[in-house]
């Protein structure tokens, strides 16, 4: 075996592996990468097909982005955001972060920035967040927090408990109390036989107002949602499912988190994912294509009416006391913002647009066909640069109650 994959075995604890079947086949080792591909030690090439972990938005060896590092490292190296300290990236970056920002509801004002160094963290400090909100606002019942089956939000005790997969929660003793899950609006495995895309969305929408009044509606401070579901399957939701979940949320003053950690930043042809999916959210959960991971940098978005009620309550209570040691560490925050430069100069998200579109068709072709091996049918669902293909394949693949007759459009406002 290669010294440095023994070392490996000898040193590492892998996250998110199965730590058996590693000790006996080693790591694969990357040592470089350039635009989509990388190598391993062995100098085998590879179409880096994921962009790392969702991430890697701009590709790999982006020279603009390590001259930004390199800049900033030289002239401050670390900066704090704590008690009232700034510095000119984190500024800029969120100055910069305006214009990719989405329509929100009763937003009026300019967005503020709170930064943290991972999607998990971001969607910890929004569990925070809400939390502190309702406290300050005099709401204390108001907490729990609605996410959904297969939905996933990260991995620290509160995202962890926000996602909605069976082995991000066993075995940590998770979820949270005060967390709820609702049904995944994946139409091709959970609609009934014979419902359409508008039933299934207008059920769903039902099953989420039971479940809010059977907790009481007072005691329910958000619901957290992906535009479109990545980790939990690629799942694209029916084209009313958001404005019918909207809706039932409003009635009962519920907050909307919009968890754009890997829909953000053009992957649906939008600025926001969101957009692309007719979803008006409350705030906002950016990272990865943020910094196109050159540097971990995160950040939530607190709409400017969230922002002002916390202003008074702080004459009295002292320090909002929340942030990392790193929120807007200014190297991270000079690489995000020449790396947002760098996508507006490129039209990155028109790219991603007209991308999608050609590939969607494209893949239709694909809709519904046979192989003659496995006789698989099948559904493309196509958001853009996602293009999750459903095959039924075999008496063991459980068979979807329904095969589409066509693939939903991604839904673009421009
Ligand atoms: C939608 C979503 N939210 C949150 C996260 C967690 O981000 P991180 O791994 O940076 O903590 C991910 C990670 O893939 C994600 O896909």
């Amino acid at each position: 075996m290669d010294p440095l994959a023994e070392k490996d075995l000898t040193h590492l604890l892998h996250p998110a592996t199965n730590l058996a079947q590693h000790r006996r086949t080693g790591p694969l080792v990357i040592e470089r990468g350039e635009g989509i591909y990388v190598w391993d030690r062995q100098g085998r090439r590879y179409i880096e097909g994921l962009a790392g972990l969702w991430c890697v938005a701009l590709g790999y060896g982006e020279e603009a982005l390590v001259e930004a590092a390199a800049a900033q490292m030289r002239k401050l190296a670390y900066g704090q955001l704590f008690a009232s300290r700034s510095h000119e990236p984190g500024i800029l970056l969120a100055e910069r972060l305006q214009a990719w920002m989405p329509a929100s509801r009763r937003h009026t004002g300019p967005w503020k920035f709170l930064y943290g160094n991972s999607g998990s963290d971001a969607n910890d400090t929004q569990v925070k967040l809400v939390r502190y909100y309702n406290n300050v606002i005099g709401r204390p019942r108001k907490k729990k927090i609605i996410a959904r089956l297969h939905g996933y939000h990260g991995v620290t005790v509160a995202a962890a408990s926000l996602t909605g997969l069976p082995a991000f929660h066993a075995h940590f003793d998770l979820p949270i109390d005060g967390v709820l899950h609702t049904a995944c609006p994946h139409a091709f495995r959970h609609a009934e036989e014979g419902e359409s895309d508008e039933q299934f969305a207008t059920r769903l929408a039902a099953e989420l107002e039971a479940l809010i009044e059977r907790e009481d509606p007072d005691t329910i401070a958000a619901m957290i949602a992906e535009p479109i579901m990545g980790a939990g399957g690629l799942i694209v939701p029916p084209e009313t499912y958001y404005p019918k979940i909207r809706a039932v949320l409003d009635r009962h003053d519920i907050l909307l988190i919009d968890d754009e950690v890997i829909c953000g930043f053009g992957r649906l042809g939008t600025p926001m994912g969101c957009e692309a999916m007719d979803m008006v959210p409350d705030t906002v959960s950016l990272a990865k294509a943020l910094s196109s991971a050159y540097l971990p940098i995160s950040a939530v978005a607190v709409p400017d009416w969230m922002h002002e009620a916390l202003i008074e309550p702080s004459e009295k209570l002292g320090a909002f006391a929340h942030g990392f040691t790193y929120s807007g560490h200014p190297v991270a925050a000079a690489v995000a913002l020449r790396n947002l430069e760098l996508f507006e100069e490129r039209d990155i998200v028109g790219h991603a647009a007209r991308t999608g579109v050609h590939f969607q068709k494209r893949l239709q072709a694909l809709q519904g066909c046979r192989s003659s091996a496995t006789s698989a049918g099948g559904d493309c669902s196509v958001a853009s640069s996602w293009w999750p293909i459903r095959a039924r394949a075999g008496a063991s693949t459980p068979a979807p109650r329904r095969l589409s007759a066509s693939p939903p459009l991604p839904r673009r406002k421009a």
